[in-house]
């Protein structure tokens, strides 16, 4: 991800965030507790929106130097004193197996590399009854206009935007990793540009 990129992110997504983001991520991570990793944290847009629960303990992991650091001073500056962060990436968690409660994701799965191993990896150091919990945009319809307009913008919009898939199937992604959908929700991310605005967001657990 560029330094431009990073630098501006907070400030291109503030109007989405304040127009539903922000609502969607309180109401999932409401009831979080126990061991939370949060894959592709980013700048820390959910970070606020944790419970503050003495026995929740947060490790958020950010590839991106970029992101990371912008991460780091907002935990600095909240003086949050359980949350770690990592910088490992999606498809190679540094951690035990079965090691946390809820693994949780949002606007990440686009972005991966290896959707696929990501997954398998959430499902490694997912305790067998722990939660993995989604907030993702996702491919149009099959067939739609929109996903006409994603498939032919994928490229260039990947090259833009860290490497953001317009496209990506990620309900049918979770669903072929193994995981049971026991939650989701389909809805327009409004404020967003037009080709990013269908999401999913809910929770799963391993079957
Ligand atoms: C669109 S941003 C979303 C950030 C944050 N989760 C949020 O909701 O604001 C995508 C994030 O995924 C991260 N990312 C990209 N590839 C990744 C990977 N392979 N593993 C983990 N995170 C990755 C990027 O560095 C970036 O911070």
């Amino acid at each position: 991800m560029s330094f431009i990129f990073a630098r501006f992110y907070d400030k291109c997504m503030k109007a989405t965030e304040d127009a539903c983001l922000m609502d969607w991520r309180k109401e999932l991570l409401k009831n979080v507790d126990g061991k939370l990793l949060e894959v592709g944290a980013g700048t820390g847009a959910s970070l606020e929106l944790y419970p503050k629960n003495s026995s929740l303990e947060i490790f958020l992991c950010e590839p991106d130097q970029n992101m990371r650091s912008q991460l780091i001073e907002k935990v600095e500056d909240q003086n949050l004193t359980n949350v770690s962060v990592l910088s490992c990436p999606g498809e190679k968690i540094a951690s035990e197996d079965d090691f946390y409660d809820y693994v949780f994701v949002s606007l990440v799965c686009c972005s991966v590399n290896d959707i696929e191993a990501s997954l398998n990896e959430i499902k490694r150091v997912l305790k067998s009854d722990g939660h993995f919990i989604f907030l993702e945009h996702v491919a149009a319809i099959n067939g739609s206009s929109r996903r006409k307009w994603q498939d032919r913008l994928n490229f260039f919009w990947r090259k833009l935007a860290g490497n953001c898939h317009l496209n990506r199937e990620t309900e049918q992604h979770i669903k072929n990793a193994g995981f049971t959908i026991i939650e989701i929700k389909h809805e327009s991310m409004r404020k967003a540009f037009s080709l990013v605005r269908p999401t999913i967001r809910g929770l799963a657990k391993l079957t």
